[in-house]
């Protein structure tokens, strides 16, 4: 299956892509995930994304459109994908669409005044890489999965919150009317528990 994850940040697209790209037998796709790493291995795209997600703004299309093609074209990603994160503008849908268009698009939908909480509360292991809230942690420098450091995103500061959440009104929020024109969108109340929402975006996929 070719899946995509709409949402803004802090919606639990990275959370729960774990999960289900783990029952779909599909591989986990984070632009995000992809420009942090080639940050911190200093790459021309790490290089030139960089002062983007430094501000909480889009890197240019034609930088983020290179990357995912890219990576598409290996071999894990022949039989599917699950893309978090990507695309973000309807020029990014349409060239998608190109390179191997989605089945379905899951739109995780979280009202904007729990975001700005999720966000400045989330750690990330160091280790395994696994997301968490300070809300549910009794050590807030530790991973509870397998004892690792916790740190907090760079750009999970109030002031690029506010930045990252008007970029997703402005540019990404369009996607919803794009997909639902194509009869693509499944629509997930994410402003719930975490369980629940992993059982709603199976229920919207069957
Ligand atoms: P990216 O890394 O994709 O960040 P984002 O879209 O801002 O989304 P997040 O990762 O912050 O949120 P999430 O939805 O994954 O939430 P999570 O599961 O972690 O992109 C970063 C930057 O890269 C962008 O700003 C941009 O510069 C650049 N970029 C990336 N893609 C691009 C593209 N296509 N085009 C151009 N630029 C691009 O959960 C958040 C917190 O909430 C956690 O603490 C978690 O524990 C908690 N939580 C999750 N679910 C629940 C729940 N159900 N109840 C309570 N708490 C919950
Ligand atoms: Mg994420």
């Amino acid at each position: 299956m070719k899946l995509i994850f709409l949402g803004p940040p802090g919606a639990g697209k990275g959370t729960q892509a774990a999960g289900v790209s783990a029952h779909l037998g599909v591989p986990h796709i984070s632009t995000g995930d992809m420009f942090r790493s080639a940050i911190q291995n200093q790459t021309p795209t790490g290089i030139e994304a960089k002062k983007y997600l430094d501000a909480g703004e889009l890197v240019p299309d034609s930088v983020t459109i290179a990357m995912v093609k890219e990576r598409l074209s290996m071999d894990d990603a022949r039989n599917g994908y699950l893309l978090d994160g990507f695309p973000r503008t309807v020029d990014q849908a349409i060239a998608l669409d190109e390179i191997s268009a989605p089945d379905a698009v899951v739109d995780i939908d979280v009202p904007d005044e729990r975001l700005m909480s999720r966000l400045t509360g989330r750690r990330i292991c160091g280790k395994c890489h696994g997301t968490f809230h300070v809300s549910k942690l009794t050590d807030e420098h530790t991973c509870p999965i397998c004892g690792g450091e916790l740190y907090q995103r760079s750009d999970d500061h109030p002031d690029t919150i506010s930045t990252r959440l008007k970029a997703y009104h402005a540019s990404t929020e369009p996607l919803i009317g794009y997909y639902k024109g194509l009869g693509k969108l499944r629509q997930v109340n994410g402003d719930s528990q975490l369980e629940d929402v992993f059982k709603a975006i199976l229920a919207t996929l069957e």
